[in-house]
């Protein structure tokens, strides 16, 4: 392991005697890490597990869930060396290339452990400017007794969710339980937003919104469909505050057991099981919905990778943190505490793993291997305001200030000119 002021002796007596005398001083490095549920206890302990393996010190900070990447941009414009490592988004290498360093050196044919699609995602230019540290997708969870109570089917469709989530929410509100709601998912305007509708679109067979080539496509009446469903959905079997939802409120209402379904990323499977959970036992997990017969399941790959800001101090020292974080030993503790999906493939077939995060890795599995991807390598360093662009559209349909049509028809407008006609 790497020490500051030590390795660069490289000889085990000196070192020795260097640790003795006092010289040889232990470096800090600071590593951000998202607070999500889990994360922030999670990283912690990786992190220090590392400081006290390698002699050295870890200074963990968290950043704000909304405006992460605006301050990433800020702080690393600003040449800052205040934070070594950043966990940085799945959609986010393109945007931050150009301040952090190539590990690709560091890691050596270590890439070849994790899932190449990812791999390819964190290399832009050729430089490998991140490591999948853990992946994502949208599942579907359920609450077992109450689908068995009414002898309904974990649904197929969204038309069949749609109708079991109404059946049971009214049933279960007639007996008193009033506060019981259909369906829960992420509908505040922000990047949680552009998932879960690309979801919904591309479960359509309505595309991703710009395909591969760069060609907008976003205007169709299938992704018109599936936002009008969708719209259906507020007020009815889903809260009129779900439009406030992020990740963490929509679980804090199905953990409470007030809902039946809920759209969300493995990280909760872990915590709906706490020992202190109402739901404890009763969730299950499903892939999402098809949009109807002929759509087909389409969970939006998300994600977190670890970075070495170019302005470290100490970026050998950062870079190894990153390797340690990342490791299959250090994935393997995450997905069994924390249900956090691998990057790993082989660990998907370790029995470990298997028994604590099976029902949520196991769909992941096919969906990491072909990669069902927000459009952010097409898109670039735009991703964000292009992004930012879709959830306005989607939102101002779901608060009902416009329709589906008039909306995606508008938007498609922008994004051709943000694009330059497809060129990006
Ligand atoms: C999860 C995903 C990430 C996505 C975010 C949206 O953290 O891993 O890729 O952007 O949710 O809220």
């Amino acid at each position: 392991m790497n020490m500051r002021n030590c390795t660069r002796f490289g000889l085990g007596i000196l070192l020795g005697s260097l640790l003795q005398s006092g010289i040889c001083s232990a470096a800090t490095v600071t590593i951000s890490c998202i607070a999500n549920g889990k994360d922030l206890e999670m990283c912690t302990q990786g992190a220090e597990a590392w400081a006290q393996q390698s002699g050295n010190k870890v200074n963990v900070v968290s950043s704000p869930d909304s405006g992460r990447l605006a301050l990433y941009q800020q702080l690393l414009s600003a040449g800052s060396s205040d934070i070594d490592v950043l966990q940085i988004d799945v959609v986010w290498p393109g945007i931050l290339a150009q301040h952090l360093i190539d590990l690709k050196e560091k890691v050596g044919s270590g890439t070849e452990e994790h899932f190449a699609s990812i791999i390819k995602n964190n290399t832009v230019g050729n430089r490998l400017v991140a490591m999948p540290w853990f992946a994502d997708a949208g599942v579907l969870y359920y609450r077992k007794d109450l689908l068995e109570k009414y002898k309904a089917k974990v649904p197929e469709t969204w038309d069949e969710l749609s109708a079991t989530a109404k059946k049971i929410q009214d049933a279960e509100r007639a007996s008193g339980h009033d506060k019981l709601w259909g369906f829960v998912w992420q509908g505040r305007n922000y990047e949680g937003l552009t998932c879960n509708a690309l979801e919904w679109v591309s479960s359509y067979n309505g595309g991703a919104i710009v395909d591969a080539a760069g060609k907008v496509t976003i205007d169709n009446p299938e992704a018109t469909a599936a936002l009008t469903l969708a719209k259906g959905w507020v007020g009815s079997i889903s809260p009129q505050g779900v439009l406030n939802y992020g990740e963490e409120e929509a679980r804090g209402v199905f953990q409470s057991g007030d809902a039946v379904f809920m759209r969300n990323w493995p990280y909760a499977l872990a915590l709906v099981n706490n020992a202190d959970s109402p739901v404890k036992e009763k969730v299950g997990v499903a892939v999402l919905p098809k949009g109807g017969e002929e759509g087909r399941h389409s969970p939006i790959l998300g994600g977190w990778q670890l970075a070495v800001s170019k302005y470290s101090k100490e970026p050998d020292l950062a870079a190894d943190l990153v390797m340690y974080l990342t490791s299959a030993a250090e994935q393997k503790r995450r997905a069994i505490i924390g249900s956090y999906a691998p990057t790993i493939p082989a660990l998907y077939k370790d029995e470990s793993v298997r028994v604590a995060a099976g029902p949520v890795v196991d769909p992941l599995y096919d969906t990491l291997s072909s990669a069902a991807a927000r459009p952010s390598a097409i898109t670039g360093v735009r991703y964000n305001q292009f992004s930012a662009e879709f959830s306005n559209a989607i939102y101002s349909v779901l608060s009902g200030r416009t329709d589906a049509a008039a909306s995606l028809k508008e938007l498609a407008s922008k994004l051709n000119r943000m694009s330059r006609g497809g060129k990006w």
